[in-house]
């Protein structure tokens, strides 16, 4: 048997490019030496002890696929009696060495909170959002805005067509990055985002304008937590919070649907609404995801070797670096203003 145990979890909402993660962790671990242990769903695969022994042959090719052969879920150690003292425990049993923890800023807060409590864990930043900080990049975003931007040009032959106004909700619970760059890529007439907030005046003109210089149809891209503040009346989600404490979005009458109806009522035009939802997180990664996801797994591997716990292996300028995982969960990372302004040029 190898020395030491390696354990590797996949944790909050799937992004592709978390099978290459675990492929290279399991890779990258058994050539160093360590045995590999996948927990099944997340956190709780820790709390409940839920795991199995990977091999080379179980990680085989999967860097090809979506979604995550471990599974996931959104467990909240913190929401359990005695959590992160039961986690020590039980990595203790299973004879964890070091924990890899894959996932955003739920998911990473709570490997830092177990780091602190004195285990040796890691974090690799995963999510399709792009909102965690200390890296250029997170995996699985690539892949939804490739997503994103297919969907907004299907869209717009019908679109066109029928001479209507499509407003498309993209993912993006508190930043915009998805709607913004999957928006510029896929040719949205205008793009709302949560960081920058826009009256509805203003999207109701542009709207006219485009349809008085001639162009009778526009596609609006919406992210899902964009703040609209004369429409957040006609907004309404399903009540039932997450573990971590989310609303979940894309349950109920969402933002897009407020702001289709508003549209059609101020203009007359006919307007539509569709919500990507699950879409943009599904199928498999881009090449780009796959490539980020495999460099993120053997860093992180490394990191254990030199006994850099309590950090998450980041995109740091093209290279692969250790940062601490308090820098990345401290905030989200939100979309700058100097961005959206260049977005906003090409809105007409
Ligand atoms: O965190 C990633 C994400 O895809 C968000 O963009 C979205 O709001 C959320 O997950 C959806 O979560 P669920 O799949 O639990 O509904």
């Amino acid at each position: 048997m190898a020395s030491k145990r390696i354990g590797v979890l996949t944790g909050g909402g799937d992004a592709p490019g978390l099978n290459a993660v675990i492929r290279a962790v399991t890779v990258k671990g058994i050539q160093s030496g360590y045995e590999v242990v996948g927990l099944e769903e997340g956190w709780r695969g820790l709390m409940e002890k839920k795991s199995r022994i990977l091999s080379l042959k179980d990680v085989e090719d999967i860097h090809l696929l979506g979604g995550t052969i471990l599974g996931s879920s959104r467990t909240n150690v913190a929401k359990i009696e005695n959590g992160y003292e039961i986690a020590k425990k039980h990595l203790i049993d299973m004879k964890i060495h070091a924990l890899v923890a894959a996932g955003g800023e739920d998911t990473l807060g709570v490997a830092l909170k177990l780091f602190k409590e004195g285990a040796n864990v890691v974090g690799v930043p995963k999510t399709i959002d792009n909102d965690v900080n200390a890296t250029d990049y997170t995996f699985g975003f690539d892949t939804a805005i490739n997503r994103v931007s297919e969907f907004l040009e299907m869209l717009r032959t019908t679109t066109e067509s029928h001479r209507r106004v499509m407003v498309v909700e993209i993912m993006g619970r508190h930043a915009g990055w998805m709607a913004l760059q999957g928006g510029m890529a896929g040719g949205a007439h205008m793009i709302l985002i949560p960081e920058v907030e826009v009256k509805v005046n203003d999207i109701v003109g542009m709207v006219k304008r485009r349809y008085e210089s001639g162009k009778k149809w526009a596609i609006i891209a919406v992210s899902e937590g964009a703040v609209i503040p004369d429409l957040m009346k006609d907004v309404s989600h399903s009540s039932q919070l997450d573990d971590f404490g989310h609303i979940q979005l894309g349950t109920g009458k969402g933002v897009a649907d407020a702001l289709a109806n508003a549209i059609e009522y101020e203009t007359g035009y006919e307007t539509r609404s569709i919500v990507l939802g699950h879409l943009q997180r599904g199928g498999s990664p881009t090449a780009f995801d796959r490539v980020l996801g495999t460099r993120l797994g053997v860093h992180v591997v490394q990191m254990i070797d030199e006994g850099k716990f309590g950090m998450m292996a980041a995109l740091k300028g093209g290279e692969m670096k250790a940062v601490s995982l308090e820098d990345a969960v401290g905030s989200l990372k939100t979309v700058e203003k100097y961005k959206y302004e260049t977005a906003k040029l090409f809105f007409s």
